[in-house]
């Protein structure tokens, strides 16, 4: 194959590198389409709970009623950690990132799972079911044990999305958090090849097992320009302080050179990415009853990043003042995606083990090419 005459796409822009029926987004001119197995986001995002959108994404269809039952039911059970794991997240440095022990807690879990290697439908699903179940306890014992509290076990009482709250914090959430969470966790559960959903697959092409594809996707997801903009989204805020300060800080920024974090997308360009429109809503309700100022500086900044760029804030910008009213802290906010999109993630493993070709690309190399080799003693 003769390389030079292809293109090389940087960043593999606009490159459709497989088939998938978990999640559609379309971009038509005025507005960004998002669909979970073909249902739009803002409806899942208005009528259905985490543990629904879940089942969706790893089944293919919306659960009846005794279907997700037995679906939340699993998961509780599923919810609390082995002994093993405790200990790792006590041993660990309380100074680490909690993505760093995100990725690490799923690795030993790896190490504790006799059938690690077993790939078949069934047992994709059962340890998809475990993770899920488990990432909001990891994150919230981590926490806890790194802030010298005791622990707070899971409550069968509540759903996923408030239990998390409840574990992190000590008390249950009231209503409007625990929605606003759960509301919030269903807009980041898939988003089509992104850059972690991308690297669970081609780890999972090369049919490595889930843990490995899972700890490939929650690294990837840490970086700034991916989920790593929620924890920057946030520090802007709190460096920028008020909102008549906001125009002239992005200003700054952006004649220095410098990216706004929680602005642009690879995909929605042009238009506005619509998890955004609802996060931004769900960002105003709190502000309503809890701390107006995160709302109050993002507006101004959403304002002033158009006014000089004509760019659209993506999910991880109003993300940013949810979690902030939420009590969550700034460095829980990527966990807090990775407590989501472990759903997707998994799903992507699934479906790239039962339709597999291993994902291998071409690099077009440009360095010196059929060199001489000087032997040690001769080079200079
Ligand atoms: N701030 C300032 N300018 C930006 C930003 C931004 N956040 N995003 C894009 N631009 C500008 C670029 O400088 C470029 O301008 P130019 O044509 O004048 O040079 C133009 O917009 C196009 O940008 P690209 O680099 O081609 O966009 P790309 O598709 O490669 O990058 C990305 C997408 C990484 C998301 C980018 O918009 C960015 O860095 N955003 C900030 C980080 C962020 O919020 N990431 C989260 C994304 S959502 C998610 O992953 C969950």
């Amino acid at each position: 194959m003769e390389l030079k005459s292809k293109k090389v796409k940087e960043g593999l822009q606009d490159i459709i590198a497989c088939k998938t029926g978990i999640c559609r987004i379309e971009v038509e001119e005025d507005r960004g389409i998002l669909e979970y197995r073909g249902y739009a986001v803002e409806e899942l995002a208005e009528r259905s709970t985490f543990e629904e959108v879940a089942y969706l994404l790893l089944f293919g269809e919306l659960p009846t009623k005794s279907e997700l039952e037995a679906f939340s039911e699993e998961l509780k059970e599923l919810r609390e950690l082995p002994p093993q794991i405790i200990g790792l997240l006590t041993n660990l440095s309380p100074f680490s990132h909690p993505m760093v022990v995100l990725r690490t807690a799923v690795s030993y879990l790896g190490t504790m799972d006799k059938h690690i290697h077993y790939r078949s439908h069934d047992v994709s699903i059962a340890k998809a079911k475990s993770l899920i179940a488990k990432f909001p306890t990891i994150i919230a014992y981590f926490h806890r044990i790194r802030s010298g509290q005791k622990l707070i076990h899971p409550n069968d009482e509540l759903g996923h999305a408030a239990n998390f709250l409840y574990m992190l914090k000590g008390e249950e959430p009231e209503k409007i958090e625990a929605r606003a969470m759960d509301v919030d966790l269903i807009l980041h559960a898939d988003h089509e090849l992104n850059a972690s959903t991308f690297a669970a697959r081609i780890a999972a092409s090369t049919l490595a097992d889930i843990y490995a594809c899972v700890v490939a996707a929650t690294g990837t997801l840490m970086g700034p320009l991916h989920g790593g903009a929620s924890q920057k989204v946030i520090e802007m805020l709190r460096e920028i302080a008020v909102p008549w300060r906001a125009e002239e800080y992005v200003k700054m920024k952006l004649e220095r050179g410098e990216r706004i974090m929680g602005f642009g997308h690879r995909v929605y360009r042009g238009v506005i990415d619509p998890r955004t429109l609802v996060l931004k809503r769900l960002a105003e309700k709190l502000a309503r009853v809890k701390e107006p100022k995160w709302y109050q500086i993002s507006l101004a900044v959403e304002d002033a990043v158009y006014k000089y760029k004509k760019l659209y804030p993506n999910v991880d910008f109003y993300s940013a003042s949810v979690y902030a009213n939420l009590g969550i802290p700034d460095d829980l906010f990527i966990p807090v995606f990775a407590i989501s999109r472990i759903s997707g993630w998994t799903a992507h493993i699934i479906e790239q083990y039962e339709n597999n070709r291993l994902i291998r690309p071409r690099a077009l190399y440009v360095g010196e090419a059929c060199r001489k080799y000087i032997p040690l003693e001769e080079r200079e």
